[in-house]
């Protein structure tokens, strides 16, 4: 399985040709992480893109441009922010990692008071509704790396996964999809995020005939469904969408496979997180750049 299946599709009210930002990898790597300070810490098998990139071909295009919405867990929503926020930002709040635990406090504060207001009044009332429960925080990944999920335990990163923070999480048909995680790039160089573009419903129904599906069906946690989907379809490509500052996505990361990526990148990776068990679209902004007739379900 080679060639990209229908599946997660990318949705951009950003007005740019998404041939221009997509890449996709020549399938996965596979490696193997051991914690050298506690030995008794079982080794842990990882799996990233295959570092060889390439344009999309037009039918790969297709498959990730489907008109229409169905569900905020089915697609990848890329928006933007009006530039003066990403430039109060810049002005306020230095892009640099901070280098000290002061300083860094000191940037928090500084971001709370000045840009973190500007961007939840115009996401909250342009893109999506905010839940009470919603958490905004803002993240800074190291450079050159192919993920940007650490584990102390290995002192590595963790490579693709799927976020597992969603309530409830009974079992894998019955886990809140809708948990997204919405993040937007305040750095000043393109953010690159990575994914597979299945839900988990789909990877289920792929991995049908695999000994343990029962027991991957029953879990609360889908991460050795989707090990096990990597190990048995090493050829499947991982897509990356090129995200420029200014630019935010919703991203279901509790239905789907997926990263950040700094390895190609000279600046730091900044970016700000909103998470929430129940974010939901606004009508007003999917109807400005999706056909009316595919709406009916947005707020699911
Ligand atoms: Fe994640």
């Amino acid at each position: 399985m080679s060639s990209l299946i229908s599946g997660l599709t990318v949705l951009s009210s950003v007005g740019v040709d998404l041939h221009k930002r997509l890449l996709k990898s020549v399938g996965l790597t596979k490696s193997l992480l051991k914690s050298s300070d506690a030995p008794s810490i079982r080794p842990y098998e990882i799996f990233r893109p295959n570092p060889r990139w390439s344009r999309l071909e037009s039918s790969d295009l297709k498959i990730l441009g489907v008109p229409g919405f169905r569900n905020i867990a089915e697609h990848i929503v890329h928006f933007e922010i009006p530039s003066d926020i990403l430039q109060t930002f810049h002005a306020h709040n230095s892009v640099q990692f901070p280098s000290s635990k002061e300083e860094s406090m000191r940037m928090d504060e500084i971001f709370n008071a000045e840009t973190l207001p500007l961007i939840n009044t115009f996401v909250g009332n342009a893109v999506a509704f905010f839940p009470d429960d919603y958490k905004a925080v803002i993240a800074k990944s190291r450079l050159g790396e192919e993920s940007t999920v650490y584990d102390k335990r290995y002192a590595s990163y963790m490579g693709l996964h799927v976020d597992n923070w969603c309530e409830p999480k009974i079992d894998l048909m019955r886990r809140n999809k809708s948990a997204v995680r919405i993040f937007v790039n305040l750095g000043t160089e393109a953010r690159d995020l990575n994914f597979i573009n299945l839900t988990l419903a789909q990877i289920l129904e792929i991995m049908q005939s695999h000994e343990k599906i029962e027991a991957f069906r029953s879990a609360n946690n889908p991460i050795q469904l989707c090990h096990a989907f990597m190990e048995n379809f090493p050829e499947y490509p991982v897509v990356q969408l090129e995200v420029y500052p200014g630019e935010g996505c919703v991203v279901p990361v509790c239905n789907i496979i997926h990263d950040g990526y700094t390895l190609y990148k000279s600046e730091p990776d900044v970016n700000l997180t909103l998470t929430s068990q129940g974010f939901c679209l606004r009508e007003s902004f999917l109807a400005s750049f999706i056909s009316k007739d595919t709406l009916s379900s947005c707020c699911l």
